[in-house]
Parts: C-alpha cells; structure tokens; sequence
C-alpha cells in the first residue's frame, strides 16, 4: 500500500448524524493544530451520508459525495444511524480495516478487568470489510413454514487470501504472531485457517495460530495480552473488536482505518451514533482522533501522528474524563470542548525531544 508524504492534502469529512458532527468537529481541531506545527495544509470539503444524505440528495451515498472523495487523501467520517456506511466501504474496495486496541497506561485501572491482565495491552485486530455475511445474498420471503429471512455468509478464496496478506504483513512488523478467527467446526466451507496458511508461507518469521472464534472471545477477555494481531471476517471482526473496547475502558477511545489496494482510506471511530447523548457536547472525541491519527500514520506523517497521541497520554494522565471513561475521585470531568482545548494546548506545548520519548510506541 502507497504511503503519501505531501505539502498538502485534501480530505473529506462526513460528519453524519448523533454524535458524528461533534466528534469530526473536534478532530478537525486537532488536525489543522498539528498540520500548522508540521507545517503542511489541510483542505477541508465536507461530504454527505446516511439519513441526512437521503433527505437532501435523496440517496444514502449521493453521487456528490463520491465525486467529492474521488482523488481526496482520506474520507474522515463521524457515524450514521442507517445507510450509506457499508455502500461507501464496498464502492472503494476498503477491505482492510485496521482496528488497534491500545491500553491508555493512566487507564489501566479503569477496565473491567484486573490491571495486571491488561497492562501494556497491544491487540492490532484486521477485519475484512467489504465481503462476507454483510454483502452475500439476503432477502425476505415466505413458504409454507412461515416467513423467513436469510444472510448469506460468502467469501472468494482470493478476499480472504488478499487480506490474509495484510494481518501477515503487520503481524511481521509487530510480534509476529497472528491469530485467526475462523469457525471451522460448524463453518467448513469457509477454509480460513487453510487459506490462511497457504499465504503464510512468504512470512516465515510469523506464526500463525487459528482460533475458533467462541473461544477467542472468550481468550480475549480472559487472557488479551496473549494476543498480537487478530485477523477476522467481516462481521466476526465487528464482534471481537468491540470486546477491545471494553478491554480498554470504552468504545468511545477506539479509531479504526480502513483501506484499499492503494492505500486510499476511510477513518472512522468504531462506535456509533450514540443517540442518547448526541447534541450535548459531551462525546468523546478519541475514537475519531485516533482514526485520525491512522490516517497521518498512512500519509507518512509519523511526528504529527506522535504529537496527537502523546498530547493524548499527557491529558489523559493527568486525570481529564469525558462521561463515557466515567471519572471518580480525583479524576475530572470534562466535555468534548473541554477534552480539545486541553489536547490542542498540550499538541502546541510539546517539545520535539518529548515526543519521541513518549511515543516511540506508537511508531
Ligand atoms: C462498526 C459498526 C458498523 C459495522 C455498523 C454501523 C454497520 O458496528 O463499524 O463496527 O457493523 O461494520
Ligand atoms: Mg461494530
């Protein structure tokens, strides 16, 4: 996949609805601070999906929006309710979704597990994205019996091969170990495990260690540090990965990327609309940051990246809360206004020197 590195990008932001709008507000914030210190410009056209797409273009992927992201450097997207969301990932091709799940250190005692089973927790779990359960055939009907519907869960040898490629490749730049969600025992048709390690051949130094997805989860939650890279399909990587969030104390802190053959990329956070606190300005907004900060990682923009999650780290151990990470004690409440101001401050404050001490991890 091609790595940008340019003086200038353009990027389309499609805020949607819920707390979209509020979350992609913010990133943008902290995009353009970073983009000013780095020194590189940052265009900005906004792009329409979902409900608020249909109601004015009368589709949920409007033509406009697609001519708009055509040859733009990355799609930065807040959520939907219905709609538009699976058409743009399968009309660019975005197979390969990246879903890290990282333990914040001044979080550890806040998940829902032990500290000592989730420190320096570093879980990189790749979902195909664009095939599978969500795009085979599916319909409702009725026979004799009664009504029925049905979902079909197909994958081409070559989707499953292609980015089986991916998880190996990442698995070899990281611990080299790569686990393999597969349902083999009730699901023999789809041959994971063997496609899998066909592919794994031109990776030597990885190991590769097929999991049946029932007990994954389950490892996932007793036992994560034992994990590496996950590779999964379509919808079991939508399952697993929100047990990460849970891992890490919440959904709201976890981006994701997702990307096609070319390394052109959607980033998105990998929670939703949260209807029941959209409109309040509480959100939290590093679930998108952190897609953000994928997305200056694939531009080949390593130091605006380091910046971003060192700023991150420094708010965050400093006690600093949105709702959803649930403040006790010291800890201080803050909302999405609040959380920016505090990051855009410390992005500036940081010294060169500091970032790289902070963030090597994160290279
Ligand atoms: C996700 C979401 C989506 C998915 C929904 C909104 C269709 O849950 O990105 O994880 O299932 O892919
Ligand atoms: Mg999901």
């Amino acid at each position: 996949m091609r790595s940008l590195r340019n003086q200038s990008y353009r990027i389309v932001a499609i805020p949607g609805e819920g707390i979209g709008p509020e979350v992609v507000e913010a990133s943008l914030k902290v995009l353009q601070q970073v983009a000013n210190l780095e020194g590189f410009t940052l265009n900005v056209d906004y792009g329409w999906l979902g409900a608020t797409a249909l109601e004015k273009f009368g589709s949920y992927f409007p033509q406009v929006t697609a001519e708009l992201c055509n040859g733009s450097d990355g799609i930065v997207f807040g959520a939907v309710t219905q709609g538009g969301l699976l058409e743009l990932r399968k009309h660019y091709d975005f197979f390969c979704n990246l879903r890290p799940i990282r333990i914040v250190d001044s979080l550890v005692h806040k998940s829902s597990l032990r500290p000592e089973k989730i420190k320096g927790l570093d879980i990189l779990v790749i979902r195909e994205l664009v095939s599978g359960i969500y795009f085979g055939s599916a319909a409702r009907g009725s026979d004799e019996k009664g009504a029925y519907g049905y979902h079909t869960m197909l994958y081409y040898d070559h989707e499953i091969r292609r980015i089986a490629r991916q998880a190996l490749g990442k698995a070899q730049q990281r611990r080299g170990k790569l686990t393999v969600a597969h349902k083999e025992n009730a699901l023999p048709n789809l041959p994971w495990t063997r496609l899998v390690q066909e592919e794994a051949t031109a990776f030597p130094d990885v190991v590769v260690e097929p999991m049946l997805v029932d007990n994954l989860a389950m490892q996932m939650v007793m036992n994560p540090q034992r994990f590496d890279v996950i590779l999964a399909s379509n919808l079991f990587g939508d399952i697993l990965s929100d047990i990460g969030g849970a891992l890490v104390c919440s959904l709201g802190l976890l981006g994701s990327a997702s990307l096609n053959g070319d390394g052109f990329g959607l980033y998105e956070a990998i929670h939703g609309t949260a209807p029941d606190i959209a409109g309040k300005g509480i959100a939290n907004p590093l679930g998108t940051i952190g897609a953000c900060v994928l997305m200056l990682e694939q531009w080949g923009e390593k130091r605006a990246a380091q910046r971003i999650m060192a700023a991150q780290d420094r708010v965050l151990a400093q006690g600093y809360r949105t709702a959803d990470l649930s403040p006790q004690g010291e800890e201080i409440l803050v909302n999405t206004e609040q959380l920016i101001q505090l990051l855009l401050e410390e992005i500036y404050n940081l010294q060169n020197l500091e970032i790289e001490v902070l963030h090597e991890s994160y290279q």
